[in-house]
């Protein structure tokens, strides 16, 4: 993983900021995350451990499905969101920097200072409110710990709001120098370069499965910088090959604290993935957008009866809006609907890649695939929503 997205990232055990040394992530306070061999970081607290997410034949299942490119509208509904918010926030931005320089008082936030000062609030807040923080081993990852207990269930906040609310008006200031095409001699690179880099945008994805959707975003607008995470490491084993250049796979918990610096993130994306609406918020940078992909009841309808596929809860709208009316406010919404044909093998991939697989017998859901007409004609249909916090 390439260490300005390390840099992005914080402790699980005590909040403070991780930087990556040779192939380990640490801590100031010494707690250690090896990178595994396929490229990810494991960020999981104990206290989830026994959480796997998508098994391996899952994610096998949804790599192959999505590489048919069937759910491509709902890429490009992602990339075309995404783009139009970062446009937004780069036009405020702008605006907002030309009234400071009308009042001559604009501070140009050497990106120098970023990195220290994350890291010196975070070491202060995670030292008091993470007492009794650090934990055994993520898998194995964590050593130096010294033997003390789960951190990331208890309030281990990381830094301050006014601290944070520089160190953004840094990186945004080093964002722009660099659309300049001042990065590559900017002096302040050689102390600040880790989170200054991703200041041009940092997409996070909560549930990012294989980086499929993240990877399309990335790509889509130069130094975009994504990480994914998932509880499920082999989804994060993929996500980590996808783009390593620009895009860091975390196994992580996201009904937790997620391992992401507060503001962080311009973008976040959710799709069809659980949703922590105050985590979210967080690592949310001010003027930053969240776009949740959720399922609409014609989704796959053909399939559903047939097959005996897990229905979508009709209440689903409701409970998007329940889930982040605290923290967040709905700014737009868009509906993907197409007729997609699937032939046989596409349907195994699409029903092996969603938790029906484990209801139903192979067999007998080979069975009715076999009745189904070959290609089926299948309705693709999400609504993707904009979300602000408050
Ligand atoms: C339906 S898949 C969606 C994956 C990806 N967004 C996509 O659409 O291709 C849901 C993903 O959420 C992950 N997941 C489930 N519970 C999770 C948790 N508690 N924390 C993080 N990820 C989780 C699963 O491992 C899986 O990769
Ligand atoms: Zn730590």
């Amino acid at each position: 993983m390439h260490p300005d997205l390390v840099s992005v990232l914080r402790c699980p055990v005590c909040g403070d900021a991780l930087a990556l040394t040779a192939r380990t992530a640490n801590c100031p306070q010494r707690h250690a995350f090896d990178l595994a061999k396929q490229g990810y970081l494991n960020l999981l607290p104990s206290a989830s451990t026994g959480i796997d997410g998508d098994s391996a034949e899952m994610v096998e299942a949804r790599d192959a499905f999505l590489a048919g490119g069937f759910y491509g509208p709902i890429r490009e509904a992602l990339v075309a969101a995404s783009l139009r918010a970062l446009e937004e926030h780069d036009a405020e931005v702008v605006a907002e920097d030309g009234a400071e320089d009308g009042a001559g008082g604009a501070e140009d936030g050497a990106g120098g200072a970023v990195q220290g000062a994350g890291g010196v609030e975070d070491g202060a807040g995670g030292a008091e409110d993470g007492a009794g923080g650090a934990e055994d081993g993520a898998g194995g990852a964590v050593h130096g710990a010294g033997g003390v207990e789960d951190g990331a269930g208890g309030a281990v906040r990381g830094a301050e709001a006014g601290g944070m609310g520089d160190a953004q008006h840094a990186l945004e200031n080093r964002g722009k120098h660099d659309a300049e095409g001042g990065a590559q001699d900017d002096p302040a690179d050689d102390s600040g370069h880790q989170a200054g880099t991703t200041a041009a945008g940092l997409v996070v994805e909560v549930g990012a499965g294989t980086g499929y959707y993240l990877a399309g975003v990335v790509a889509a607008r130069a130094r975009l910088w994504g990480l994914g995470l998932d509880v499920s490491r082999y989804a994060a084993r993929r996500a980590a090959r996808v783009d390593p250049e620009r895009i860091g796979a975390v196994v992580c918990d996201a009904w937790r604290e997620l391992p992401v610096q507060d503001a962080a993130a311009r973008v976040v994306l959710n799709v069809f993935a659980p949703r922590n609406a105050t985590e979210m918020a967080r690592i949310l940078a001010p003027g930053g957008v969240l776009l949740v992909v959720t399922p609409n009841q014609a989704h796959l309808a053909e399939l559903i009866a047939v097959l005996g596929l897990v229905k979508v809860d009709e209440e689903k709208e409701r409970r998007l809006s329940e889930s982040l009316s605290g923290s967040f406010e709905r700014t737009g919404s868009e509906s993907v609907e197409v007729a997609m044909r699937l032939d046989h093998a596409a349907v195994e991939r699409l029903v092996a890649m969603t938790p029906s697989a484990r209801h139903t017998a192979k067999d007998e859901l080979a069975g009715r695939i076999a009745v189904l007409a070959d290609p089926v004609e299948v309705t693709l249909s999400v609504t993707l929503s904009t979300w602000r916090t408050v």
